[in-house]
């Protein structure tokens, strides 16, 4: 399962890129406001940082207006993938812009049969929320196991791309039940890593090794 992080902060996003295990970046509108910054200037900024995919998302809740603010942005950078709603517009833009071999990722997925729809409409990949879902008091991660059974048994190619992610517990439920890609909030990215027993047994070994007054180089 690849990673994308969830984020335009472009300090966080640089700062997680240096791990090396970062794929590409997804925003959406909210997150370019909480920036406070230009938004194609953000975008351009991320795509400098990254050959892997970025998504941007459309402003528009029209078709043709969505068609063109997918194609200006899509002149920012190779890399950019053009977010749409789960709408009926939405839907007709992806396939416009799928047809023009432009990628997609068609977003606010909170049902198996609209991921169908989106893959119908050669949406590159799809965004399941899996957290909003969770807030309701459903189980949003059987969202992810239901579209992974749809994809595969319906032959589509279309990447699913877990999203609204919470926590660790939901990047490896994503992982486990095949998402293709999980975007992750950059504080959860941190926490993925994070064990105290890993923190308490490092600290012992660094204390004991230092005690033998070895050194190995
Ligand atoms: O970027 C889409 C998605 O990840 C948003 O998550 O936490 O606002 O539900 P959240």
């Amino acid at each position: 399962m690849r990673i994308f992080i969830d984020t335009a902060d472009t300090n966080e996003l640089r700062e997680a890129f240096t791990t090396g295990l970062v794929d590409g970046c997804t925003t959406n509108p909210s997150l370019i406001a909480k920036a406070g910054r230009d938004f194609k200037e953000v975008i351009a900024e991320i795509c400098e940082m990254t050959d892997g995919p970025v998504s941007a998302e459309v402003a528009s809740t029209e078709a043709d207006m969505m068609i063109k603010e997918g194609k200006r942005l899509s002149e920012i950078a190779s890399n950019v993938v053009v977010k749409l709603p789960l709408t009926w517009d939405g839907l007709k833009a992806c396939r416009a812009m799928s047809e023009e071999g432009i990628d997609t990722n068609v977003t606010l997925c909170f049902t198996a049969a609209q991921a169908w729809l989106a893959a119908k409409a050669g949406a590159t990949y799809i965004s399941p929320f899996i957290g909003r879902l969770d807030d309701l008091g459903q189980q949003g991660m059987e969202l992810i196991g239901e579209i992974r059974a749809l994809y595969d048994t319906q032959d589509y190619q279309t990447q699913i791309l877990a999203a609204s992610i919470r926590g660790p517990l939901h990047v490896k439920e994503a992982a486990l039940l095949g998402a293709d890609v999980a975007t992750i909030p950059p504080k959860v990215f941190k926490a993925l890593l994070n064990h105290p027993l890993t923190d308490k047994g490092l600290s012992d070994f660094v204390k004991d090794w230092q005690g033998t007054g070895q050194s190995i180089l």
